[in-house]
């Protein structure tokens, strides 16, 4: 059975604010995107800015609703659910997103900040909130020490760490991942890959995974698909990308890698 897909999603965006309204023209973010995802399965998401990835990302959440089309939880369609039907699927697909920062309370500590998603879905039993988040915590490489600590007293790193274990601490089935490392340096993007990857086995999850490095992609994903101007113009498997893009925009953002070992530069000429 197909974890999740999207039917036809299309989102325009219509701004009303002020005296501007009337002159802006609506934006069609996201434009009749036809996607599928299988159990444990990996897909990238790869498209210039602006193209409409993390609306896509938000409409596949539930987090946005569609202007037209339909989205399907293991053939449960939740196009027009309201929030609190959605809780019944939010546990099981989750999100990380690119500046966790941004996206954690400044005044919560790691620890409320980990315990939310369980308190939010139905976790009463302090004690096993508790356990849970130290388990979590320590999963992804960071220790109790980190328990009563603040969002802006974390490094980079660190902070992407929590976003991970907020993510999986309700062990869910799907992790939708927006550019989550893009503000990592290399040595610290590879350890968050490998530690995706562990996760992945651990917990059999399927990813989403929205980036500008086509090296994770080749890395991570089984398949990928190609964004731009809110449509998806390409679909290939992870190993092809760079090997079988058709579409001219996939070709100019393979050309686009740079790649450090000369060795390797053949194989990406072929264009
Ligand atoms: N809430 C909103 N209201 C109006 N327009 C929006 C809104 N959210 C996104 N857009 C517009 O929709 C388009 C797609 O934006 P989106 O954030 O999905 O792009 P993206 O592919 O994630 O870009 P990036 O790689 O820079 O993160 C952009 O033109 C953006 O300005
Ligand atoms: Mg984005």
């Amino acid at each position: 059975m197909e974890l999740l897909r999207a039917n036809n999603l299309s989102k325009t965006y219509h701004t009303e604010r002020g005296w501007l309204a009337a002159k802006l023209p609506p934006v069609q973010a996201v434009s009749q995107v036809n996607l599928s995802l299988a159990p444990g399965e990996n897909l990238g998401l790869v498209g210039e800015s602006g193209c409409g990835k993390s609306t896509l990302a938000r409409l596949l959440m539930g987090l946005e609703k569609p202007s037209s089309g339909q989205v399907f939880y293991r053939n449960m369609e939740f196009t027009y659910w309201k929030q609190r039907q959605m809780q019944s699927i939010r546990g099981k697909v989750q999100m990380i997103f690119q500046n966790s920062l941004a996206a954690f309370n400044p005044l919560f500590t790691i620890e409320q900040i980990v315990d939310e998603p369980l308190r939010n879905y139905g976790w009463n039993n302090h004690k096993a909130r508790q356990s849970r988040v130290v388990e979590t915590l320590e999963r992804v490489g960071l220790g109790s020490g980190y328990l009563k600590r603040l969002p802006h007293e974390l490094s980079g790193g660190q902070l992407q760490r929590v976003g991970i274990a907020r993510a999986i601490a309700l062990q869910p089935e799907l992790v939708i991942c927006d550019e989550p490392f893009s503000s990592l340096d290399m040595t610290l993007r590879k350890q968050m890959i490998d530690l995706l990857q562990e996760l992945k086995r651990e917990l059999s999850l399927a990813y989403v995974f929205i980036t500008h490095d086509l090296s994770i992609v080749h890395r991570l994903c089984d398949s990928v698909a190609v964004m731009y101007q809110g449509e998806i113009i390409e679909k290939l498997s992870g190993a092809d990308l760079l090997l079988d893009a058709k579409h001219s925009y996939t070709r100019t953002l393979v050309a686009s890698v740079p790649i450090q070992d000369p060795r390797q530069r053949e194989t990406f000429n072929y264009m």
